[in-house]
């Protein structure tokens, strides 16, 4: 059993925090936000992921873990470090590293023991040895230290999942011992045969924006392929299934929508490309991927407006504000777009999320906020789904048509069945998808 110390309790450092302590080692969970640790010491969870309260209990339960605003003992207390705070894009496309910095500042101030100090926020590539520069400069004793990167791959709405059994671990450490240590930490993995990729800290770092852009850049050739569908009468989930059949594709990621949004996808492209342009890389792709996706998410509002016409003095019910389903986040998400356009058109908005309406709200108090879809689409003259909840995927269409002033939908996710929409006689709009159907 390792003592280990996880600094930052959002998405990646709660879910990374519970899922180690679930490996059987002993925890703690820290974080300067006094609030979000007096909710979890209550038993109360600061995000919505599926999952992740009953992780939490049964490990507090079990005393391997538990939560704290004393950074500096939880690191004194701690053989491992996480680096688990958050690095927003900043106004010129990076990340910014600055929480990840002072973190640094305070590890180096409370380094009382040869430590493992791994990073698992995403990171540029090189702050590997800004964080341990600054450990260096912090530090009182002669005291060593190992710097490993270990990035987390974890999907919001699937985290818990995603960290128990994730298709391999990444970890970039330069010394044997580091490695090993590490290699424990992940004990229950190793032993499960999960590949365990041991590399340099440059090349981890690395690995993380690497797979995140791939996976956008093909959701956005997806998205582009879908409109091409349009155009041509094909049908989207047909090329992609026959697409994915080839191995070397896989039919993973290859679902059309309104364009990716999250707190990663959106944030780790921009960084990657300017990251590779400071070194006079140009990563043209990722570039394209950006922009099919900015104009994704407009090409929704402009598939909405062909079928209402002018939005001004219309109701619209917009179902699902997350950025995807199992989520309360709503960072980047389409919605946002789609509500913006609308009310910057004269639009009277109702929506309706099962988990992220409070988080909604923050952007855009004036809508009118529902509890249920019934009550979202009740007296609008259209609807659009934004986000693939299953309650959604089961509405029936004579229901809506009854609830609903004028029966028009868009459906962003292709959920609904074309077939009863068109036997219920719904002007409606999905896509990459003919409208007719046999
Ligand atoms: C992503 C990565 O998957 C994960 O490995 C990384 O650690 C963090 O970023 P996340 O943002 O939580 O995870 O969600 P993900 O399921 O990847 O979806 C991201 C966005 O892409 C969502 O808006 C989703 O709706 C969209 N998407 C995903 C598609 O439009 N089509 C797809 O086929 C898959």
């Amino acid at each position: 059993m390792r003592h280990i110390a996880i600094i930052g309790t959002g998405y990646v450092g709660l879910v990374s925090g519970s899922g180690i302590s679930d490996f059987g080692h002993k925890v703690i969970c820290a974080d300067i936000a006094g609030e979000k640790i007096k909710m979890l010491q209550a038993g109360k969870m600061p995000i919505y992921e599926p999952g992740l309260d009953e992780l939490v209990d049964r490990n507090i339960k079990a005393e391997r873990l538990s939560f704290s605003t004393d950074v500096g003992k939880t690191i004194r207390d701690s053989e491992v470090i996480f680096i688990s705070v958050s690095t927003p894009q900043s106004e010129n496309g990076e990340a910014d590293i600055s929480a990840v910095k002072a973190v640094a500042k305070i590890i180096g101030k409370n380094l009382n023991e040869r430590k493992v100090i791994c990073t698992k926020s995403t990171v540029p590539i090189g702050t590997g040895k800004i964080v341990s520069e600054i450990i260096n400069e912090n530090k009182s004793t002669e005291t060593d230290f190992e710097y490993v990167s270990n990035p987390e791959f974890l999907r919001e709405g699937s985290a818990v999942k995603d960290f128990l059994w994730p298709d391999r671990v990444v970890i970039g450490a330069e010394s044997e011992w580091a490695f090993e240590i590490m290699k424990d930490v992940y004990r229950p993995l190793y032993i499960n045969e999960t590949p365990i990729v041991h590399t340099t800290v440059e090349t981890a770092e690395l690995i993380k924006y690497a797979s995140n852009a791939f996976l956008s850049l093909k959701i956005s050739y997806i998205n582009e392929i879908s409109a091409l569908c349009e155009k041509v009468g094909a049908d989207v989930h047909v090329v992609a299934k026959a697409m994915g059949s080839d191995g070397r594709i896989s039919p993973k990621f290859l679902h059309p929508g309104p364009g990716f949004g999250g707190s990663c996808f959106p944030k780790d492209t921009s960084a990657l490309v300017s990251m590779a342009q400071n070194k006079n890389v140009p990563m043209r792709t990722i570039q394209a991927a950006i922009e099919t996706n900015a104009h994704q998410k407009k090409r929704m509002v402009k598939k909405l407006q062909a079928l209402t016409g002018d939005f001004s003095g219309l109701t619209i019910g917009i179902l699902g504000l997350a950025f995807k389903s199992k989520t309360d986040d709503v960072r980047e998400s389409a919605s946002l777009e789609m509500v913006g356009s609308l009310l910057k058109a004269g639009a009277q908005v109702k929506a309706y999320d099962p988990e992220a309406n409070t988080s909604f709200a923050e952007f855009y108090p004036q809508i009118t906020y529902c509890k249920t879809w019934e009550e979202a689409v009740k007296d609008t003259d259209a609807v659009a789904v934004m986000t693939e909840w299953n309650e959604f995927r089961t509405m029936d269409a004579k229901t809506l048509k009854n609830l609903m002033k004028s029966p028009i939908i868009l459906d962003t996710r292709n959920i609904l069945s074309r077939k009863e929409l068109q036997k219920n006689g719904f002007s409606f709009d999905n896509v990459g998808r003919p409208m007719e159907t046999k």
